[in-house]
């Protein structure tokens, strides 16, 4: 394809390197952004003056006709076209002649490659928001079903303290929260137009930057134009926000793992989210989990390429930051994909409240509660620590647990200890009275969750 910068030199490269230089094959996906900006480039250029109101209505029909072509199908993308930006810019002068050479007075690839990709990440990141609250709205409706379930909750994987199964969904309600609002934090930022910086310099037309901006729904035009057209910033952000998301999912993936095997046998996954082995035919594998987790590496590849990408460049534009698309795309890919198939899961994941709870009660969780049993009839606490201490070790000698050993045995540590201890130390009620904000007791969950359903409805 002829070149649109042929002038300079005859614009015949080498072929290797043409197909190097090319970016079409990672930029076409921004074919409908490259559209809006161009229209809108050329409402501004004709609202200024700088076109006939007649040669803007051929732009835009031709340009919209380009639009509705590659939609349906009728106009394929050239792969061998250098970029997007001129794919259409040729298009569309083939299409109508002379008025679409017109188009790319005061602007250039540099400043229209960073208006596309501002506005197709604005674009995606959309569905990508309504996912997470889905994955919200689902932790909440489980949590809902689940707030009595006792589970024990960890310290370097060893069992700790009770929770409920309702608590530990919720913490991960919160991260994916997080994740909204970063997301939203980012979009906020980005929220200004580069369009009109033209190559890095700005133009001596009298464009007005403030009337595309708004035509393209941003809330103000970029304030320098040597920084709207080197400055990626919101394509770091958005691959730390993303990475953050592939990061949690990853380590809700990594819990569901372990609670599938048979040492916890917590929850069952869906049989529709699990594989089999081609040897062992008792298997039933998380494979999916697995894959996400894996996945993970990639999305923080991403932003590691980016932030490296990035670290040297002298303004303004480089074509090496032609690479912040390949980037980019697959980070958001990644982490679309991953939510595309977690969110089905998780709503087919199944706990198994008996091994929850026969887990708890196995691992002296109630210590804690023993001490606090002993702290509040006056024994200060550091002192109650020890003896409790000395109790769980004499359990585990003589194979009992705190729930079953006798109070003449208790007496034998303190005789502070009374029949009520059985009642503190009772699974059901250490869960029940761990009420202070943000703990694991029922009451507080149900606060979590009604607390939560209004912090999401500002993402809605
Ligand atoms: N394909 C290029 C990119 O993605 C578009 C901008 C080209 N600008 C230029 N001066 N060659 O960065």
């Amino acid at each position: 394809m002829a070149k649109i910068w042929a002038g300079r030199t005859a614009g015949e490269m080498n072929a290797a390197a043409d197909a190097f230089d090319s970016s079409i094959n990672t930029d076409k996906r921004m074919f409908s952004q490259d559209i809006t900006g161009s229209v809108a480039h050329a409402r501004m250029l004709a609202h200024c003056g700088i076109i006939t109101a007649e040669e803007c209505e051929k732009i835009v029909s031709g340009l919209e006709s380009i639009l509705a072509d590659i939609e349906n199908g009728s106009l394929v993308i050239d792969p061998s076209a250098e970029d997007i930006h001129s794919f259409v810019e040729c298009e569309l002068t083939l299409r109508i002649g002379e008025a679409g050479k017109k188009l790319h007075t005061a602007r250039s690839r540099n400043d229209q490659v960073a208006l596309d990709l501002r506005l197709y990440l604005r674009d995606e990141c959309g569905p990508l928001k309504e996912c997470l609250v889905e994955l919200v709205r689902t932790l909440a409706q489980k949590a809902h079903d689940s707030a009595d379930l006792v589970m024990p909750g960890y310290t370097h994987l060893q069992r700790a303290q009770p929770v409920s199964y309702a608590h530990y969904l919720l913490a991960y309600a919160q991260m994916f929260l997080r994740d909204l609002s970063r997301l939203q934090d980012a979009l906020r930022r980005m929220d200004k137009c580069p369009l009109g910086a033209c190559a890095l310099a700005g133009t001596g037309f009298a464009i007005d930057r403030h009337y595309t901006a708004r035509l393209l729904g941003f809330s103000a035009p970029t304030a320098n134009s040597l920084d709207s057209v080197a400055d990626r910033d919101h394509c770091v952000e958005l691959a730390a926000a993303f990475s953050l998301i592939a990061m949690h999912l990853s380590r809700f993936c990594e819990e569901i793992v372990l609670w599938a095997g048979a040492e916890f046998a917590f929850v069952t996954v869906g049989e529709g989210f699990t594989t089999g082995s081609s040897i062992m035919p008792q298997k039933k594998n998380p494979d999916i989990d697995e894959l996400i987790r894996g996945k993970t590496g990639r999305v923080y590849g991403d932003l590691t390429a980016l932030l490296t990408l990035l670290k040297g460049l002298p303004l303004a534009y480089n074509k090496d930051m032609q690479e912040d698309k390949d980037a980019i795309f697959d980070a958001l890919d990644t982490v679309k994909l991953c939510l595309g198939v977690f969110i089905p899961m998780l709503k087919g994941l199944e706990p198994q409240p008996q091994n929850m709870l026969a887990a708890a009660q196995k691992g002296f969780i109630n210590a804690t509660d023993l001490a606090d049993h002993l702290a509040k009839k006056g024994v200060p606490f550091r002192t109650a620590y020890k003896l409790c201490g000395e109790i769980v070790s004499y359990c585990v000698k003589t194979g009992r647990v705190l729930e079953t050993l006798p109070l003449e045995e208790y007496k034998r540590f303190s005789d502070v200890f009374d029949e009520d201890l059985y009642a503190d130390i009772d699974l059901k009620n250490c869960l029940a009275k761990r009420e202070s904000y943000g703990g694991p007791g029922p009451q507080s969950v149900k606060r979590q969750l009604a607390e939560l359903e209004k912090e999401l409805e500002a993402y809605i």
